[in-house]
C-alpha cells in the first residue's frame, strides 16, 4: 500500500470518528474497565485482563455492582452473560437502564436465581416517568447457568424490544399519543447489579439466599453500546440519522421473522403478564394493556 492509500484511510477514519463525536451516538471498546466504573464493592468484582470479560459476586459480606460513564438516549445494547450456576436463590441479577431521576425512566432485565436444579426466571420491567408495575416473566428455553447467552435492548422512539439470542421475548410499544407511559426524554446509564433479594425474588420470597452454597457469581463478556450519547440536547439523539440507526424506520416494529419468534415465546415461556393482572390495578389495568403490543 502506498503512502497517499494509507494517509487517505487515516483521513477517512479521522472524520468517521469526529463525525461520530459530533454526532454523539457510540461503539462501545467493549473494555469494561473503560466504559464503566464500579459503583459497589471493587473487591466482589474481576475484570480480566484484557477488559472483555467481569464477574460480579455476591457474599455474606457484600453485593457488587457497576455504571457505564456515559448516558444513552436511545439506542441497541447486547450483553452476554452466564448465570450463577447450581444454588442461586434469593439472588438477583439486573442489567439495566436507569435515569436516577425522581420521575424515573428504566429498562429492566432481571434474573432470579433459584434452588439448583430449578429454572431462573427472567423478568423485565418498564418504568416511565416514575410508575413501574409493569413487569413480566418468562422461563428461559435453555439453562442460562450452562453457557453464555446474549441479552439485548433495543430502545428508539417507537419501541422497547427485549431480546435473548435475538428471539424478542418482549416489545413495549410507545403509545405515548394514547397516554401511556413511554421513556422518551431521559438519557439513562447502563448498569448491572448483583445482590440479595430473598425478600421476594424466589418463590415470592420462600427459598432464601443459602451462604453456605456461595459465592455466588454471575459472569459478562462481550457488550456492545451502540447508542447515542448524551449531550445535552435530544434532538441529535431523536434524530434517524444513519448514525443513529436504531431510530430508522424499519427498528420502529418487528419484521416478520421476530413476530414469529415473538408469538413462539409469549404461548410457551411468559409465566407472569402485568396486563393478564386486573387485581393488581383494582380492575382497571394500564392503558397500554388494550392497545397493540407489538
Ligand atoms: C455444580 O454442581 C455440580 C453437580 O452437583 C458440580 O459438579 C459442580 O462443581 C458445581 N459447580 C459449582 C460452580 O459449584
Ligand atoms: C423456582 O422453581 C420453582 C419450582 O419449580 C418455580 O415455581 C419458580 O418459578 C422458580 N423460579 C423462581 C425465581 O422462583
Ligand atoms: C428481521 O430482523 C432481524 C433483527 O434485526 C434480522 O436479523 C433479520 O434479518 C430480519 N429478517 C427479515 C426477514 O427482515
Amino acid at each position: 500500500m502506498g503512502t497517499m492509500s494509507v494517509s487517505s484511510v487515516l483521513i477517512v477514519f479521522f472524520f468517521a470518528n469526529l463525525l461520530r463525536l459530533v454526532l454523539g451516538s457510540v461503539v462501545s471498546t467493549g473494555n469494561f474497565n473503560k466504559d464503566f466504573f464500579v459503583t459497589w464493592s471493587p473487591n466482589h468484582v474481576y475484570t480480566s485482563p484484557d477488559g472483555h470479560y467481569r464477574t460480579l459476586k455476591l457474599d455474606q459480606a457484600s453485593g457488587s455492582s457497576f455504571a457505564s460513564n456515559e448516558m444513552f438516549l436511545f439506542g441497541r445494547i447486547d450483553l452476554q452473560i452466564k448465570l450463577i450456576p447450581n444454588y442461586s436463590a434469593g439472588t438477583v441479577l439486573a442489567v439495566y437502564l436507569t435515569s436516577e431521576q425522581p420521575n424515573r425512566d428504566e429498562i429492566d432485565f432481571e434474573f432470579l436465581g433459584n434452588v439448583t436444579g430449578q429454572p431462573y426466571i427472567l423478568q423485565t420491567n418498564v418504568y416511565a416517568d416514575g410508575f413501574d408495575n409493569r413487569e413480566e416473566r418468562i422461563y428461559l428455553w435453555f439453562d442460562p447457568t450452562k453457557d453464555f447467552h446474549t441479552y439485548s435492548i433495543l430502545w428508539n422512539l417507537h419501541q422497547i424490544v427485549f431480546m435473548v439470542d435475538q428471539v424478542p421475548i418482549r416489545v413495549y410499544r410507545n403509545h405515548a399519543n394514547k397516554g401511556a407511559g413511554f421513556p422518551r426524554w431521559q438519557p439513562m446509564a447502563l448498569k448491572a447489579s448483583l445482590w440479595n433479594g430473598d425478600s421476594w425474588a424466589t418463590r415470592g420470597g420462600k427459598d432464601k439466599v443459602d451462604w453456605s452454597k456461595g459465592p455466588f457469581i454471575a459472569s459478562l463478556r462481550n457488550y456492545k453500546i451502540d447508542a447515542c450519547v448524551w449531550k445535552g440536547n435530544p434532538r441529535f439523539c431523536r434524530a434517524g440519522s444513519s448514525k443513529n440507526w436504531w431510530n430508522m424506520p424499519r427498528f420502529s416494529s418487528l419484521n416478520w421473522t421476530q413476530r414469529r419468534l415473538f408469538r413462539w415465546v409469549r404461548k410457551h415461556h411468559v409465566i407472569y403478564d402485568y396486563c393478564k393482572d386486573p387485581e393488581r390495578f383494582q380492575g382497571k389495568l394500564p392503558v397500554e394493556c388494550s392497545l397493540p403490543k407489538y
